[in-house]
């Protein structure tokens, strides 16, 4: 059975086939549209969904001639619904249901949060693990989201706890547009934290846990950061990033971001963790995820715990055709497909 999944939820264009038997990923192609957008410093929606249109196509023969497929061996279309930029995302839905409508295939509708879940199993090799054991904790860290879930099964998870505010990967983008960078800021700030060693410099605040609770909240640690760059003169309120600042002090604030946002991540881990005391493993993805100095402070509490501990390669961290493409696998396999009064979501 192949599967084609189609990923159009935000800023890149991701279209992937999953070869269910074989559990391997055939192809994963994709266009991203980070050019388009860096000069506004985020994500322009009338833009984002405009190159989605222009994109999809071609990627879609793409992604089936490097699996070696041609589109009638399709057995269904799997298609991420939620949540998104809701243009982007019509770009998807329609196209998969149009497709799905003339070629008499089944169409799947997926949530985007769902494939970043289970794009934890899926292996740098195009394989998929299996020896992510269930129940296990999930974090999922990208510019749009922050959630742990726990995950009892495939397709079988639940959220213990999400952001209030911001997502973690916007904070990172936020604090390098301010200090001058282009979108997305993410692995700038990772590049610039390891020239000074990750270390706690600023001490910015971390975010209490109400009654012992998970919660992620990043808006505060925010406007901290923004602050601390006015002060050090890095910053003007009215006109933005100050010329000639020094990089030293730049990485430093990289370096403490980093560690602070770290640090708020153990912290709930810690406490999913004393709260569900049955898991068996832990799991991180989404586009933060590709942060090698996060995954190393991850796997040493993990190894500490006992836990086994999974993050997929930057390819499945990041948004991408491939992890809808595998949900799609195991929704086909339970049959729950939908209809063609599939919609976009929230
Ligand atoms: O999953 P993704 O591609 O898109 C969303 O669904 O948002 O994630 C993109 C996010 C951006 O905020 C980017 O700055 C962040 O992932 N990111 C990183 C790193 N690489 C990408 N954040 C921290 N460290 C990285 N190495
Ligand atoms: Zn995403």
């Amino acid at each position: 059975m192949f599967i084609l999944g189609i990923e159009t939820s935000c800023d890149e264009t991701g279209v992937a086939v999953f070869d269910v038997q074989r559990q391997l990923m055939l192809s994963n192609a994709l266009y991203s549209q980070i050019a388009l957008h860096e000069i506004y410093g985020g994500v322009v929606p009338e833009i984002a969904s405009r190159s989605q249109l222009e994109k999809i196509q071609p990627l879609v023969s793409l992604a089936l001639e490097r699996a070696g497929i041609t589109l009638q061996q399709v057995d269904a279309i799997a298609v991420t619904c939620k949540p998104g930029l809701v243009g982007s995302l019509l770009v998807g839905v329609c196209y998969a249901k149009g497709l799905a409508w003339a070629l008499g295939k089944k169409i799947i509708g997926i949530n985007h949060l769902e494939g970043h879940i289970f794009s934890t199993f899926l292996r740098r090799d195009n394989t998929v693990s299996t020896d992510v054991p269930f129940p296990h904790l999930s974090l999922t860290v990208s510019g749009g989201h922050t959630a742990m879930y726990l995950v009892e099964g495939f397709g079988s998870y639940t959220c213990i706890g999400r952001t209030e505010d911001d997502a973690a990967g916007e904070a990172f983008d936020k604090v390098a547009k301010m200090m001058g960078y282009p979108y997305p800021g993410g692995a700038r700030i990772e590049k610039m934290a390891a020239t000074v060693g990750f270390e706690d410099y600023f001490k910015y605040p971390r975010t209490r846990n109400p009654d012992g609770n998970i919660f992620f909240s990043f808006s505060g640690l925010k406007t901290a950061v923004l602050y601390h760059l006015v002060r050090e003169g890095a910053y003007s309120m009215t006109t933005g990033p100050v010329a000639g600042v020094s990089d030293e002090l730049k990485a430093k604030v990289a370096s403490s971001l980093l560690v602070c946002i770290t640090d708020i991540f153990l912290k709930n881990i810690e406490l999913a963790f004393k709260k569900y005391p049955t898991i068996k493993g832990f799991t991180f993805g989404g586009g933060v995820a590709c942060n090698q100095y996060m995954q190393e402070r991850m796997a040493q509490f993990c190894a500490i715990k006992g836990l086994s501990f999974h993050f997929p390669p930057p390819a499945f961290c990041t948004d991408n055709g491939g992890m809808i493409a595998f949900v799609g696998g195991y929704k086909a396999q339970q049959e729950k497909f939908d209809t063609f009064t599939l919609d976009v979501g929230k």
